[in-house]
């Protein structure tokens, strides 16, 4: 009896730090979301199956084949720049960086020099699957 006594502030303690870390990456993944949207939605939808606007649809793009969404007309810079890679998150990380720099006269422009705002971007877009 007083072994349970001395451990249930610990357990209690460790089912407040869980709760709390639960909290933290819903807000996390919340901000990431705000920054993706204000960035992006003017051209990306993000939902699944979503319509293209003047960008492609980016719903699961983290292992899909860049230029691959049928619906959407991509230029042929990009096409010719991006033939045969796949997204991941490093890929992701240098076109935020700088788009020209990874496909030469691609139809988006867009150069993120914040590493920490590109991570949200890529945080949020890795949570849609
Ligand atoms: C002003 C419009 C515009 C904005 C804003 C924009 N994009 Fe784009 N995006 C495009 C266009 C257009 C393309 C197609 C590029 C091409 O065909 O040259 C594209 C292509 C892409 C692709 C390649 C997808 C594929 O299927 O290969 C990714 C990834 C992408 N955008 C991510 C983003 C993210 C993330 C943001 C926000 C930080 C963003 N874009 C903001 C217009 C935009």
């Amino acid at each position: 009896m007083k072994h349970f006594l001395l451990r249930a502030p610990a357990l209690l303690l460790l089912a407040v730090g869980m709760g709390q870390m639960g909290i933290a990456q819903a807000d996390e993944l919340e901000l990431a979301q705000k920054l993706a949207t204000s960035h992006c939605a003017v051209c990306h939808t993000f939902d699944k199956g979503g319509p293209p606007g003047q960008g492609p649809n980016l719903f699961g793009l983290l292992g899909r084949k860049a230029a691959s969404e049928s619906n959407f007309t991509y230029s042929d810079g990009y096409k010719k720049a991006m033939a045969g890679k796949v997204w991941d998150e490093q890929m992701l990380d240098a076109w935020l960086t700088d788009t020209q720099a990874v496909a030469l006269g691609s139809a988006m422009v867009y150069a993120q020099d914040d590493p920490g705002k590109r991570h949200k971007i890529i945080t949020y877009i890795k949570s849609l699957h």
